[in-house]
């Protein structure tokens, strides 16, 4: 039987939960890693796993890093609206995240400190990824010229002003959490949806 009630939310409970779960799992580093799915052009979905990087508090945001090179930002220009699945071993919890993604790459001056802010954050093997050759492109035709963008790289590596202009941030901004509970008899499954600046919770059956 499906118990549902409905009502108005004055605190951002599954955030507040969500940050327990980060909290609760990081003895497993495979537990920041997620699933976002996109539509590509022929409106079929496409998933692949990110890093979770942060989460905005005060805008319901997630943040990941990408390549804007990468087949999944022309999909996102093309249609903005994905989902995000992500799942918590140890407390064995799903969270499947409904949202649209705003791109935060080198073209916006207004979030600079905020992309230079993750960029420092990242280790050199990482920020070196983002100086090689296209994501998606045959390696057999590139070598040599891949060996020269990582020269590259270590050469300006000493300059933290250097971000590659390839570095992008993801900006998913939730606006539906489903949230099922598997550590519980029964499980528990709960939804929350924004509705005019208010999220609205519904216990649903698993
Ligand atoms: C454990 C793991 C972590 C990953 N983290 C990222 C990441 O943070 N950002 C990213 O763009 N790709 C990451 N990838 C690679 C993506 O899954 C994907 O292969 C790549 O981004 C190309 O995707 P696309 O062609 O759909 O754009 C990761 C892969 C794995 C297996």
């Amino acid at each position: 039987m499906t118990y549902k009630s409905n009502h108005k939310q004055d605190k951002n409970e599954w955030l507040e939960r969500l940050q327990s779960s980060i909290f609760e799992n990081q003895s497993r580093p495979e537990s920041k890693y997620l699933q976002l799915a996109t539509v590509n052009q022929k409106n079929h979905p496409e998933v692949r796993t990110l890093v979770f990087r942060e989460c905005l508090e005060s805008s319901s945001t997630l943040i990941m890093h990408t390549d804007i090179r990468s087949d999944k930002i022309s999909q996102i220009h093309t249609q903005n609206c994905a989902q995000i699945c992500w799942y918590f071993s140890v407390t064995r919890e799903q969270y499947r995240f409904t949202g649209s993604i705003k791109i935060i790459d080198a073209s916006q001056d207004d979030k600079q400190s905020q992309r230079k802010q993750h960029w420092l954050s990242l280790s050199t093997p990482a920020k070196t990824s983002y100086f090689w050759q296209t994501p998606g492109e045959s390696l057999a035709l590139n070598q040599a010229k891949q060996s020269d963008e990582v020269n590259r790289y270590n050469i300006i590596n000493d300059d933290n002003d250097s971000i590659s202009d390839n570095f992008a941030l993801l900006s998913f901004a939730v606006s539906e959490v489903d949230h099922l509970q598997l550590n519980t008899t029964p499980h528990t499954r709960k939804r929350y949806q924004l509705k005019h600046h208010l999220w609205q919770e519904d216990t649903i059956n698993p």
